[in-house]
C-alpha cells in the first residue's frame, strides 16, 4: 500500500502523521511518500501567525467547528508534553474587538475563559465598543512544521521535491492512493472555480513587551481590521483579505495602510523595528473539500482524498482534517481488504 501525500504544509505533513497513526503496523508494507516543490520555511503555513483562530460564524457549517474543536483539545492535550516547545505550541491570550454589538462566535465553547470586555478594558481600544477576551492556543508553522518533518523522517516517511503535474503522473509510479493537500495552487491539478486565493500581508515586527494578541473586527472599514499577534520571537502584524489577488509580491501601499491602522490601534508600535513583509495567499473556498475521489485510468483506477480549501484557518483546523483524512483512508483499506483487524479504530 503506497500513500503519496501531495503538499508539505500544514496539512499534508499532518495528514501524513494521522495515517502513520492510525495505520502503521496494521496494514502490510505500508510506505508513506510526501512530493511538494516547497518545503518549510517557504510555504504558506509557515508565514502564517498560526493563531488558533476560526472565522466568527460558521454559518451553519458544524462540521468544519467540530474539527476546529478537535484541533484545538489535541494542542492543549500536547501542551502537557516537553516536546510542546520544539512543536511551536504554547498558550496566549488576548482580546477580540468589534466596532458594533454582535452574537457571540460559534466557538465561545471552545477557546478557555470566553468572556464579554469590560467597560475599562473596551476605554483601551477607542472606535471599538464590543469585545471579547480569551485564552487560546499558538501553533508556529516555522516550528512545528519541521517538527512534524523529524517525527515522520524517524518513522520512514519519505520526502520528495517534486512539482506534481498530475495525479497520474503518481499513479503511474505505484500510488495507491494520493492525498491532495496542495493549498491554494489545488486548482492546477483539477479546475475548482470554487477555490480561490486570499492574499494577506503581514510586518513582522521586534516589540517583546506585546504580550496579548489584538485581532479587530471593523465591520465598517473597506479592508483593513487590524491584527496584532504576539509569537515566540517576533509579533505578526495585519492584515488584509483580497480575495481573487494572485500577487505575492510585497505592497507598499498596504504595508503602509496596515501600518497605520495598527499603530492607531496600539500607539507603542511605533518604537517597533520593523524586521520584514511577507505575503501569503489562503486558499479560500465556501468550505473545506475534504473527500474521496475514484480515478479511471485506463484500465486501472487509482484513489484520491482530496483536504484542501482551509482559508485563512488552516492552522486552526488541521488535526481534525488530519484525522477525518485518515478515517476515509481507513475507509478505502476496509474495502480493499487490506486492514489486519476489519474493525476501524477511528
Ligand atoms: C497572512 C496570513 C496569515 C495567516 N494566519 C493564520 C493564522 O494565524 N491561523 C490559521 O489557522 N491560519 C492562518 N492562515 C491560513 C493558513 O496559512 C492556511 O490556511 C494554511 O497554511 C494552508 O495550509 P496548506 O497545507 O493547505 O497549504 P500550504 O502551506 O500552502 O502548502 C501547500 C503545499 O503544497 C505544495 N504544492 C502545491 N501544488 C503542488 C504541486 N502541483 N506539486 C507539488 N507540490 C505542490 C506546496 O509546495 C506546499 O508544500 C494565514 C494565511 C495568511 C496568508
Ligand atoms: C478567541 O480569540 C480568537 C483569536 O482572536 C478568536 O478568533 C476567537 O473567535 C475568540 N473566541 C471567542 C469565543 O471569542
Ligand atoms: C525504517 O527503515 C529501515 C530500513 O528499511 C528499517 O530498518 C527500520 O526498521 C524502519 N523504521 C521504522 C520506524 O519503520
Ligand atoms: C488537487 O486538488 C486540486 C483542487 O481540486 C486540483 O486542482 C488539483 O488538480 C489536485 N491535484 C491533483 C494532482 O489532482
Ligand atoms: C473602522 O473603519 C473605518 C473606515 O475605514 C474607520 O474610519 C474607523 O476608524 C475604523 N474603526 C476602528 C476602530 O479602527
Ligand atoms: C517581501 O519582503 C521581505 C523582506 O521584508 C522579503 O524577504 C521577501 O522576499 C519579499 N517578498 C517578495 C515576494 O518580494
Amino acid at each position: 500500500m503506497k500513500v503519496c501525500v501531495i503538499g508539505a504544509g500544514v496539512i499534508g505533513l499532518s495528514t501524513a502523521q494521522s495515517i502513520y497513526q492510525h495505520f502503521h503496523g496494521r496494514v502490510s508494507s505500508l510506505t508513506i511518500e510526501v512530493y511538494a516543490d516547497f518545503f518549510t520555511p517557504l510555504t504558506t503555513s509557515d508565514g502564517a501567525a498560526g493563531l488558533w483562530q476560526p472565522y466568527l460564524y460558521d454559518k451553519g457549517n458544524v462540521q468544519e467547528t467540530q474539527w476546529n474543536k478537535e484541533t484545538f483539545d489535541y494542542i492543549l492535550s500536547c501542551l502537557r508534553s516537553p516536546e510542546s516547545v520544539k512543536m511551536g505550541i504554547f498558550l496566549q491570550s488576548g482580546y477580540d474587538l468589534c466596532t458594533e454589538t454582535v452574537p457571540d462566535p460559534s466557538f465561545k465553547h471552545i477557546v478557555l475563559g470566553f468572556r464579554q470586555l469590560t467597560k475599562r478594558e473596551l476605554q483601551m481600544f477607542p472606535g471599538c465598543s464590543y469585545g471579547w477576551f480569551n485564552t487560546t492556543v499558538m501553533i508556529e508553522g516555522k516550528t512545528y512544521l519541521p517538527w512534524l518533518m523529524e517525527w515522520l523522517t524517524q518513522r520512514n516517511v519519505t520526502f520528495h521535491q517534486k512539482k506534481i503535474g498530475s495525479f497520474k503522473e503518481l499513479a503511474d509510479s505505484g500510488a495507491d492512493v494520493i492525498i491532495n493537500c496542495s493549498g491554494v495552487r489545488s486548482g492546477e491539478l483539477q479546475p475548482d472555480p470554487d477555490l480561490q486565493p486570499a492574499r494577506g500581508q503581514i510586518i513582522k515586527v521586534d516589540a517583546p513587551w506585546l504580550k496579548h494578541w489584538i485581532t479587530t473586527n471593523n465591520f465598517s472599514s473597506g479592508g483593513i481590521s487590524p491584527y496584532i499577534i504576539p509569537g515566540s520571537r517576533l509579533v505578526t502584524v495585519g492584515g488584509v483579505f483580497q480575495v481573487g489577488n494572485w500577487n505575492r509580491q510585497n505592497c507598499s501601499v498596504n504595508h503602509k495602510e496596515i501600518w497605520e491602522a495598527a499603530c492607531k490601534l496600539v500607539p507603542s508600535l511605533q518604537h517597533a523595528r520593523i524586521v520584514e513583509d511577507w505575503t501569503g495567499l489562503r486558499p479560500a473556498r465556501s468550505k473545506v473539500r475534504l473527500e474521496r475521489e475514484t480515478i479511471q485510468s485506463g484500465p486501472n483506477s487509482f484513489e484520491v482524498i482530496h483536504n484542501y480549501g482551509h482559508g485563512g484557518f488552516g492552522i486552526t483546523i488541521h488535526r481534525g482534517c488530519a484525522e477525518e483524512a485518515a478515517r476515509i483512508f481507513g475507509e478505502i483499506l476496509e474495502q480493499k481488504g487490506l486492514l489486519a483487524h476489519s474493525k476501524s479504530r477511528l
